[in-house]
């Protein structure tokens, strides 16, 4: 199924480009033809497939309206070289907008360069450019969400949760004793998540223990195996893990499970996405809470910046912040509103 939709986009991708070589500037209304270029730093990435889902139901949308469209995507495997090599590849196949999720967010040097040799401009999108860079070239954009955002709203959650229930910290010494589970090392969405949850936490007045981190580069088998780690250090001790994404905090509880922990020994998970895993854990309580990081928002704002970037037509009726930015809010989720999200996704 999956591979007839590839094949199928294939071919209309290739539709386009013999056009797009046999008709060359005869054809004014050339620029009506969307074709998108999609790279993306790693394909194991779980929000990032959901993210990239997403924008293939957006372009589809596109396609079904009558807008001549073709989307190709290219993974890197966590390598910014291999990347470089992908985004000339999706240049020289004819795509006219890019969309690129950088591997390293503080090399995107080279991309910029190869994009405006070619005229094609650049959606940035999830690891976003420092300013200095989305500055060098006035067709580049940056589409993703407030990292500072998704971390107080996990610090709120643990705030209400530690507010409504007596029993999180577990020995009753008056502090949280948390651990903290960390994407990669460098990144924002890392950093400024755990800086703003603990922050959170101090500022309503909860008096908290770090015991531990780990970094576990978004990835559910890392994260497990830093919270066996972590557990077989700190015993029962740790009542709250704070950890940068679902799939994180899923790892964490699956190395209590593997451990056999009953469920009053365990402490408290929360994360940040709101994937459909994470959703589903959140509603069956496995995960106190997550924060949602609107994915569907953020392909829909790529998807109307691509199409008004390559038609010329609707860059007006864009709301951008500092001219260049589009940040799409976060939201909190606990089990009802899992509930009602996964309802809305399979009726
Ligand atoms: C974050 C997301 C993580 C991971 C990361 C990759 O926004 O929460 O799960 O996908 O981006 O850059
Ligand atoms: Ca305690």
């Amino acid at each position: 199924m999956e591979m007839k939709r590839i094949m199928a986009a294939g071919m209309v991708f290739c539709m386009g480009i013999q056009l797009f070589c046999a008709c060359g500037k005869e054809q004014p209304d050339i620029e009506d033809k969307v074709y998108l270029g999609v790279a993306y730093y790693d394909q194991s990435d779980t929000f990032l497939n959901s993210l990239i889902a997403c924008l293939k139901d957006e372009i589809q949308d596109y396609e079904e309206k009558g807008y001549e469209t073709a989307m190709l995507i290219r993974g890197a495997g966590g390598s910014q070289r291999t990347q470089n090599d992908q985004v000339q590849e999706l240049v020289d196949a004819g795509c006219n907008v890019l969309c690129v999720n950088l591997v390293d967010r503080a090399n995107p040097s080279e991309i910029i360069d190869l994009a405006r040799e070619n005229d094609v401009p650049v959606i940035f999108f999830n690891r976003e450019p420092v300013t200095e860079d989305l500055m060098q070239w006035d067709r580049l954009y940056y589409v993703g969400a407030f990292a500072e955002q998704s971390g107080t709203m996990q610090g709120e959650l643990a705030v209400e949760l530690i507010e409504a229930d007596s029993g999180v910290d577990r020995n009753r010494d008056g502090k949280i004793q948390y651990v903290v589970l960390e994407g990669e090392a460098g990144h924002q969405d890392a950093i400024i998540r755990t800086e703003n949850a603990v922050d959170t936490l101090k500022s309503n007045d909860i008096e908290v223990e770090k015991l531990s981190y780990g970094i576990a580069n978004w990835n559910r088998a890392q994260a497990q195996n830093q919270m066996l780690q972590m557990i077989s250090q700190h015993q029962n001790k740790i009542e709250l893990v704070l950890a940068n994404n679902d799939d994180m905090a899923l790892g964490a509880v699956d190395a209590y499970e593997k451990l056999n922990y009953t469920e009053s020994a365990l402490p408290v998970f929360l994360g940040i996405d709101g994937t459909d895993v994470g959703l589903e854990a959140v509603r069956d309580l496995k995960l106190a809470g997550t924060v949602y990081n609107d994915k569907e928002g953020q392909a829909s704002a790529m998807l109307k910046l691509s199409v008004a970037l390559v038609t010329g037509d609707g860059m007006d009726k864009i709301g951008f912040e500092k001219e260049r930015y589009i940040y799409l809010p976060y939201f909190k989720v606990t089990q009802s509103k899992a509930e009602e999200l996964l309802k809305r996704k399979n009726p």
